[in-house]
């Protein structure tokens, strides 16, 4: 028998609920632990409570657990991916497990009411992906997502993510909670401006899923802490500290090879950003469709961070050839984005190990390190942007610079700015009152917007 499984008694003489426990036996001598773990899901499938021993689990096979209901897993334990590399390209590039937007998850869970608790011990209650033998060699084939939690109603609470071998848990799914979530992908032997041994793209968590609240993280990585991407609605992302060379709290990419994709409804609230390369991000692909409407970026500490405020509407693959045209002359529009709070100083340098390409990925014209805020804009298609309480210092304590195009603005969005757009220094603009003209009626709605956000945010927090 793979799994333990008991019938509580009380319980057995509901006729209604049968509630079931499964604990998951381990394996002898380290072999794969997987089947045993398939198999507690396959009999604990419904109103059920999954135990995993204070263990290390080694799940050498790729799991895909479906079908949940009601479901409570306590990962008392920890979860291994296998440590030999090609093994796991080999799985990764046959398994059936369905593929996130970044790779093909290790884990695959899928159902309603599922709540996973990691222990509240801090070696227990974590999923090791050995990932510093990859960044070690630069092996970036064939990497697993670690896990896609496609569940409605579900919540993770205290896992820990302990060298990834890349991308971290995806939530493609519905009302789900995430609360204090710890991931480490800090190199042991590299230095964030280094390209050896760099943890290239180590997201925290991608979110693409509808109602996600995200309250409780701390993180050293080498890519976006969170990132929020196509068909994700009403997120909150709160209370976080996202250390080493994180790219940052960001929306996108949205929009490659001209889709149209959409964001709406995202708050990030409440975070420390120490040595990342951005604070907040929006990042979508010349000729990009589509939008990413109501977004805000509010109490944001930055130590040390190359740019604190970061819009591009024109990104492409820097190391492919020369910058493309916008042939379609379109874009992922920009509406009703509001930065409110920022304070902390700039880092020395806008670069990390991941510019391995001349002009590297993240360089924009005129860049050089002193820059607060870079709006990188396409004509007329960004909307009611506010900065409001920004106090960024250089990393020398001076005032910083900001590069915006006048040009690409659209007609009276200088008034809702809260910053002069210019290729020069920052300076604060009043944010003109209502005067009935169109760009106080966009605020007016920029205000609206901000509120149904807050709402929301309190809504999820009673
Ligand atoms: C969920 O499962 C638990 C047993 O783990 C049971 O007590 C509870 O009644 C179930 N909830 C529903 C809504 O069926
Ligand atoms: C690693 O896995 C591959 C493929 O399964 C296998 O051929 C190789 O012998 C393994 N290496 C070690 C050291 O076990
Ligand atoms: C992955 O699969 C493809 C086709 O199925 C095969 O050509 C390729 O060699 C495989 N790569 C590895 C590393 O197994
Ligand atoms: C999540 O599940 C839904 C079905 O509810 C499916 O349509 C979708 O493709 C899944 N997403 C991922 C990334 O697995
Ligand atoms: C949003 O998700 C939370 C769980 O995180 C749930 O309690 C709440 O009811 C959901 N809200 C809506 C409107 O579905
Ligand atoms: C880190 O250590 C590995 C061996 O464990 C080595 O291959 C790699 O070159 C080291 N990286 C640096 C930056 O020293
Ligand atoms: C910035 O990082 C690059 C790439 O790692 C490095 O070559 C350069 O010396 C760094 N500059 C400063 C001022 O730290
Ligand atoms: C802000 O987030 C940090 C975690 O990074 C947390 O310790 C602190 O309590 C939060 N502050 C508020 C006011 O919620
Ligand atoms: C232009 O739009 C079409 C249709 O949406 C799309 O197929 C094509 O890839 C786009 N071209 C570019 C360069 O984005
Ligand atoms: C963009 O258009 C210009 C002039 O129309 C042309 O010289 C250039 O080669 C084009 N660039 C690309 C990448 O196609
Ligand atoms: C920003 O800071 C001001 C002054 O401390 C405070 O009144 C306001 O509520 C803060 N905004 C947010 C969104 O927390
Ligand atoms: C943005 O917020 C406004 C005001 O709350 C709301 O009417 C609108 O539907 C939101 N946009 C999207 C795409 O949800």
């Amino acid at each position: 028998m793979l799994a333990r499984v008991t019938l509580p008694l009380l319980l057995l003489a509901s006729a209604r609920v049968q509630a079931k426990e499964c604990t998951v036996v381990q394996a002898t001598d380290g072999a794969d632990d997987s089947p045993a773990i398939i198999d507690a899901f396959t009999q604990c499938a419904v109103d059920s409570t999954i135990t995993f021993e204070q263990k290390n689990y080694s799940v050498l096979t790729p799991v895909s657990l479906t079908g949940l209901k009601n479901v409570t897993v306590k990962l008392n334990g920890n979860l291994l991916l296998p440590k030999n590399i090609t093994d796991v390209q080999i799985q990764v590039n046959t398994t059936t497990n369905q593929p996130s937007s970044y790779a093909v998850p290790w884990f695959y869970i899928f159902g309603e009411d599922v709540s996973i608790y990691g222990s509240d011990d801090k070696d227990w209650g974590a999923f090791h992906g050995f990932g510093q033998q990859w960044w070690d060699i630069g092996q970036r084939i064939l990497r697993p997502q670690l896990a896609t939690f496609n569940v409605t109603n579900g919540l993770l609470s205290g896992l820990k993510v302990i060298y990834p071998v890349a991308w971290g848990f995806n939530l493609p799914g519905k009302n789900i909670r995430v609360e204090n979530h710890y991931v480490w992908a800090r190199p042991t032997n590299g230095t964030r401006d280094v390209t050896t041994s760099f943890p290239f793209n180590t997201d925290g968590l991608n979110v693409s899923g509808q109602n996600i609240t995200i309250d409780g993280y701390f993180g050293e990585n080498g890519d976006d802490c969170v990132s929020v991407i196509n068909g994700a609605r009403d997120v909150e992302v709160l209370n976080g500290f996202c250390g080493f060379s994180s790219h940052g709290l960001s929306i996108g990419s949205l929009g490659r090879g001209g889709s149209v994709q959409t964001v709406a409804n995202v708050r990030f609230n409440n975070w420390t950003m120490d040595g990342a390369v951005y604070g907040a991000r929006f990042k979508s692909w010349t000729g990009g469709q589509g939008f990413a409407e109501n977004v805000t970026w509010s109490n944001i500490k930055l130590v040390n961070v190359s740019t604190g405020i970061f819009i591009t509407q024109n990104y492409y693959d820097q190391d492919k050839g020369a910058r493309p045209n916008n042939t379609n002359e379109t874009a992922t529009r920009v509406t009703n984005f509001r930065y409110e709070n920022f304070t902390g100083t700039l880092g020395t340098n806008w670069t990390d190990g991941t510019c391995i390409s001349s002009p590297c990925w993240n360089f924009v014209q005129g860049i050089d390190g002193s820059q607060a805020v870079i709006f990188d804009l396409y004509n007329g298609t960004a909307t009611n942007i506010s900065l409001v309480g920004i106090d960024i210092k250089k990393h020398d304590g001076g005032n910083p610079n900001v590069l915006c195009d006048p040009a690409t603005l659209a007609d009276g969005e200088q008034n809702t700015l809260g910053f002069q757009c210019t290729n020069g220094a920052f300076a604060k603009t009043d944010i003109k009152p209502d005067d009935g003209t169109g760009a106080a009626m966009r605020r007016g709605a920029a205000t609206l917007a901000i509120g149904a956000v807050v709402l929301a945010a309190l809504s999820t927090l009673v």
